[in-house]
């Protein structure tokens, strides 16, 4: 095993759910540290190994690899109930992270409050069609609480003494808008609760950005690791159906306090076909049989939620937005498998306005998004590319339809899978991941 050089980010270029998971964990044993930045457990990562397959939401996808020491940055929030049953899962399959795990102190915590206050919200917005689909898990919550100086950080966790007064604030305005009878569970049992679950983490808890400086200069390798994606970036998604953090490269430096200097390469990734959970502009779509098809062939409901994600072909203009963003030197595409057998592919180029013509620009307002219509380049299909892990055995009609897509986005291809297994899936040789794949 050799270990990298490069410092490395990884980030979806979709709307999440794209196989960052399987990425992280083929690249995690060449790293010395694995790091998350942003989101909660909103995030799912699933990763197959020997055939078993293990999902993860908060604990970095470099838990599988003894080698890689963990750490949860700033930017995170986390729900420490969940992250205990993710231990305790990581535990009973022989996986322990004693000794290896950094959680930041200035990372949030999500509140039982703050996923009340999640789910109130979107069956109110839904009585007026204006559900956003969160995973309901507090995450919006969790950030504005942030935003507003009233959120608590790991760190407070060091001061039980003086919990309940941090907390007293937003839990009050919750329980405002809510109302008396939502049920909220009290105060006193929140902190209770909280400093219960929180005991076994104690030992965990510092300075993240310390450790990252640190392990930076004394060249540790980096691999640092996306959750969600660009269009669900708060800023540069397609809002407001976004999450509530930014998924795309700047969160990765205020989501951990290392400067851009600290990152060498950015590796994209994104499905040979695009899915979407939750409300929100998708040009893509396929309301029909194909669309079905895709979801059935490539398993497309939510790690997080079990909810069917909405299904389309490449959108090669949001896809190019999200590499411009993040500065993508290369990408990974996932799942061309799923494409396999089918009579045609398409690839979406570009969006027919209102007036005729055709722009890969993007609306920044989400109801201009109503009035485009997807501009669709057809590619004849192939056999199978199930396990292919040789670019020479790849059909020529799927070489023609990938190098198409990366011409679209301007950026050139790096990693190719072609199934759910580690093994299945090869790397572009001459390209920077080489070393560490190939
Ligand atoms: P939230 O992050 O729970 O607030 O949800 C906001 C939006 O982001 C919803 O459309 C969710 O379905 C979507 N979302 C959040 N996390 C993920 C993810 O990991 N994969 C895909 N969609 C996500």
């Amino acid at each position: 095993m050799s270990l990298a050089r490069t410092n490395l980010a990884i980030l979806g270029l979709q709307w999440g759910d794209e196989g960052k998971g399987k990425v992280v964990d083929l690249l995690s044993p060449h790293f010395r540290q694995v790091v998350r930045f942003q989101g909660g457990n909103n995030a799912g990562h699933t990763v197959v190994v020997d055939g078993q397959s293990i999902a993860l939401h908060q604990v970095p996808s470099g838990a599988l690899h003894p080698g890689c020491f963990l750490v949860v940055g700033n930017g995170v929030v986390l729900n420490l109930e969940v992250f205990q049953q993710e231990l305790d899962r990581l535990k009973a399959r022989g996986f322990d992270l004693s000794g290896r795990l950094l959680l930041s102190e200035k990372a949030h915590i999500i509140l039982p409050h703050h996923i009340a206050l999640d789910q109130w919200r979107e069956v109110r917005a839904d009585k007026v069609g204006a559900k956003i689909g969160t995973t309901g898990r507090g995450i919006g919550p969790a950030y504005e609480m942030k935003a507003a100086r009233m959120g608590i950080r790991l760190g407070d966790l060091l001061h039980p003494e003086r919990l309940a007064e941090r907390i007293r604030p937003g839990y009050e305005e919750v329980r405002l808008r809510l109302g008396a009878d939502a049920g909220l569970p009290a105060l006193e049992a929140i902190v209770e609760g909280l400093l219960r679950t929180a005991e076994p983490f104690l030992p965990f808890i510092g300075d993240a950005q310390g450790h990252l400086m640190a392990a930076w200069k004394r060249g540790d390798s980096i691999l640092f690791e996306g959750a969600q994606a660009t269009l669900l970036d708060i800023d540069h998604g397609t809002y407001p159906f976004v999450t509530s953090s930014n998924c795309s490269l700047g969160g990765l430096f205020t989501g951990t306090g290392l400067p851009p200097k600290a990152v060498d390469k950015i590796l994209g990734i994104a499905k040979a076909y695009t899915t979407r959970v939750g409300a929100g502009p998708f040009p893509a779509e396929l309301l029909d049989a194909t669309g079905d098809r895709i979801r059935e062939v490539g398993r497309e409901f939510g790690t997080t939620t079990g909810r069917p994600r909405r299904c389309g072909w490449f959108d090669a203009p949001i896809t190019a937005h999200a590499c411009r963003t993040n500065g993508v030197d290369g990408l990974a595409i996932m799942k061309l498998d799923v494409l396999d057998c089918m009579d045609e592919v398409g690839l979406i180029v570009g969006y027919r306005t209102g007036e005729g013509t055709v722009t890969t620009k993007l609306p920044s307002c989400a109801g201009d998004w109503a009035g485009i219509q997807p501009e669709v380049k057809r590619f004849k299909g192939w056999g199978s590319t199930r396990g292919i892990t040789d670019p020479r055995k790849l059909p020529v009609e799927a070489q023609a339809y990938l190098e198409s897509l990366a011409e679209s986005v301007e950026v050139p291809m790096a990693y190719l899978s072609t199934g759910p297994d580690r093994a299945e899936g090869y790397v572009y040789p001459g390209t920077f991941l080489e070393p560490l794949l190939g």
